[in-house]
């Protein structure tokens, strides 16, 4: 039976047109979308019967699809048969980031940014019969700050979540923007520092008269990080400690790896930090398998098989494949980009996959952080 359905799945993808097998999908009317952010979707071929969710979320001047290429979430959902969400914010003046200041976006059902990826895991867990009590969330920079800002308004949503080179939630409150080249950096400058009560407090408020379970928490961050400074992570670590209610047991340098501190948090289920030595800026892998483990999404492999991904039969909603076929991770960096222009200082201007401008408006210079990002400082 089964192979009879995959082979009309085969028929119907050559057919199509289409690659075979799984691929990023765009998706539409997934809900009111307040701040007019974009949807992207991975749903592997196997989808276990009961798919955990996992969100992962772009820096600024990226997008979903480029954060899906220069990551490794897809192989291991389509070993693990869970959902992937790629959301994409709503592009600022050329530069997209995620809304962490306004108090749209820090407030649970504000109609901010948050909301609208809230509204992204409803639709998925609708559309492929999801577990609402596998939610889980992880980005990069700005993608990382949005983490905790989503742990912070929606701890009923995600049962944890990973920040890589983030801040703590409402961090950057009262800074006018999220955007490092039009806003103020005082939050990614390491300067706001406050007792872990206060940070708790903060996160606390966003969702105010909720007393449910909260979000576990594993922090990433580069010790050498020169645009988000490291005391954020010291910060980040304190406001999840007073949330979860769990103290530093122990710090054990060389964990997981060479180079790696590993701030141990209880006994390090609710909360677990890891600095590496010498990373600047995108400097830390993702460490999907650390990540996918933490967030428990590598327990159950996929055993049911489903061929519902397209067409859906959701009222309003469309999924369609993205024009740019899943990219393999390589040691190259820089695609010819347009002539035409020039990136503005924090945008990015390199990586792989990355098509937008890459050169910089001078003074600022585009500097390659990893394989996968560029960026104009
Ligand atoms: C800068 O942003 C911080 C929050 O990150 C805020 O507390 C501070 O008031 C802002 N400064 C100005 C001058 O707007």
């Amino acid at each position: 039976m089964i192979g009879i359905i995959r082979a009309a799945a085969v028929f119907l993808a050559a057919g199509s047109g289409l690659v075979n097998g799984a691929s990023l999908q765009s998706v539409t009317g997934w809900g009111s979308n307040p701040s007019n952010i974009q949807m992207s979707i991975y749903v592997p071929d196997r989808v276990a019967a009961k798919p955990p969710v996992v969100v992962v979320l772009h820096g600024c001047g990226g997008n979903g699809q480029q954060m899906y290429s220069s990551s490794r979430f897809q192989t291991y959902a389509d070993q693990y048969g869970f959902v992937l969400i790629y959301p994409s914010s709503n592009s600022n003046q050329g530069m997209a980031c995620w809304d962490v200041h306004s108090a749209k976006s820090l407030t649970h059902n504000g109609g901010g940014d948050t909301q609208g990826i809230v509204q992204q895991v409803q639709y998925a867990l609708n559309k492929y019969n999801g577990d609402a009590a596998r939610v889980y969330v992880m980005g990069f920079s700005s993608g990382a700050m949005m983490t905790n800002v989503l742990a912070a308004t929606y701890p009923d949503v995600f049962e944890a979540g990973a920040p890589f080179a983030g801040v703590p939630a409402a961090c950057w409150a009262g800074a006018g923007g999220s955007n490092p080249a039009n806003s103020n950096t005082t939050c990614a400058n390491g300067q706001i520092t406050k007792s872990a009560q206060d940070w708790g407090n903060y996160a606390r408020n966003a969702y105010s008269g909720y007393n449910g379970r909260r979000t576990r928490m594993q922090v990433w961050h580069g010790a050498a990080d020169t645009l988000v400074l490291p005391q954020n992570f010291q910060e980040t670590l304190k406001q999840w400690s007073n949330v979860l209610g769990v103290s530093l047991t122990s710090t054990n340098s060389n964990n997981p790896e060479s180079g790696y501190t590993q701030y141990l948090y209880g006994d390090g289920k609710q909360l677990v930090g890891y600095l590496q030595a010498g990373a600047g800026h995108g400097g830390v892998p993702y460490h999907e398998s650390m990540v996918l483990s933490f967030f428990g999404v590598l327990t159950t492999p996929a055993t049911s098989t489903t061929v519902s991904r397209t067409p859906t039969t959701t009222p309003g909603a469309t999924t369609t494949p993205m024009t740019t076929p899943r990219t393999t991770p390589a040691m190259t960096t820089t695609t010819p980009g347009n002539p035409g222009g020039s990136q503005s200082k924090w945008g990015q201007c390199g990586g792989l996959g990355w098509t937008g401008f890459t050169a910089c408006s001078p003074p600022a210079a585009c500097s390659t952080l990893n394989p996968y990002y560029a960026q104009c400082l």
